[in-house]
C-alpha cells in the first residue's frame, strides 16, 4: 500500500519525506488556498517545489470544468514535471477529458468520487487513480471504507489497472481500515500517518529495557 500525504504544507510533506515513508502528495484547490497559495502563477510554483521534496507522484487539479478547459489545463499541469499527475473531477466532461489524457499517456486522478458506478466510470476511462472520499461519507452517515472495499471487489474482478487512492482520510483507523480492504494508496493529513506508530506498550517496553540496561 502506498502513502500520499494530503496537505500543501512543504514543512508536512518534508516531515512525512524525513520519516523514509512517503509515496506521493495529493493538494486539491481548498488545501492550496489553506496555505495562502493564489494566482496561477504561485500555484504553479508551488507544484514544482513540491515536486522538488518528494519523490512520487504529485497530484495537481484542474479548475476548468468544461472539456476544452481541462484538456488545456492538464496539459499545461503535466508539463510543469514529470512527477505530477493530472486531478480531475468526476463530472461528464472530466471523464471525456480522463479519456483523452489516457490516450495521450497522461496521467490522471479522479477526484470527488461518491460511488462505485462512478468509479467504474473512472477505471473505464482509463484514469491512473481513483480517489473516493472516505471521511465525507462517514460525515453524512454513510460507511465511507465500505465504498473503497466495493470499488477494490470491482477492480480486481475486472482486472481494471486503475489504482483506489483512498481520500478524505481523517484518522488512523480509516488508514488501517483502508489496508484491512486492499486500497492501493491512502492519501491522509499528517497526524493520522504519525498516530501509526502509537502504542502504550511500546513506551512502556522502551522505559523499560532502557531502566534495566541503565542498572549498576
Ligand atoms: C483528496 O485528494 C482530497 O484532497 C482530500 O482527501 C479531501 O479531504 P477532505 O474531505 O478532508 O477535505
Amino acid at each position: 500500500m502506498k502513502f500520499f500525504i494530503d496537505t500543501a504544507n512543504l514543512d508536512q510533506i518534508r516531515e512525512a519525506m524525513d520519516l523514509g515513508i512517503l509515496d506521493g502528495v495529493t493538494t486539491n484547490p481548498s488545501l492550496m488556498a489553506k496555505e495562502g497559495i493564489r494566482g496561477e502563477e504561485n500555484i504553479r510554483k508551488h507544484y514544482i517545489d513540491i515536486c522538488n521534496i518528494v519523490d512520487g507522484d504529485v497530484s495537481a487539479e484542474v479548475i476548468a470544468t468544461d472539456y476544452d478547459g481541462i484538456i488545456r489545463e492538464g496539459k499545461e499541469l503535466a508539463g510543469l514535471h514529470p512527477q505530477i499527475v493530472v486531478k480531475v473531477p468526476m463530472i461528464k466532461e472530466g471523464v471525456k477529458a480522463i479519456r483523452q489524457f489516457s490516450k495521450e499517456g497522461i496521467r490522471t486522478n479522479c477526484t470527488l468520487v461518491f460511488s462505485p458506478g462512478q468509479a467504474i466510470l473512472a477505471a473505464k476511462a482509463g484514469a491512473t487513480y481513483v480517489s473516493p472520499f472516505i471521511g465525507r461519507l462517514d460525515d453524512i452517515s454513510t460507511d465511507g471504507v465500505e465504498l473503497i472495499a466495493q470499488i477494490v471487489d470491482i477492480y480486481r474482478y475486472y482486472e481494471f489497472d486503475t489504482q483506489v487512492l483512498a481520500a478524505s482520510i481523517r484518522h488512523t483507523m480509516h488508514i488501517i481500515q483502508c489496508a484491512e480492504v486492499g486500497a492501493d494508496v491512502v492519501t491522509c493529513p499528517l497526524n493520522p500517518i504519525l498516530g501509526l506508530l502509537k502504542h502504550p506498550l511500546t513506551d512502556i517496553g522502551l522505559e523499560k529495557f532502557l531502566a534495566d540496561h541503565n542498572k549498576k
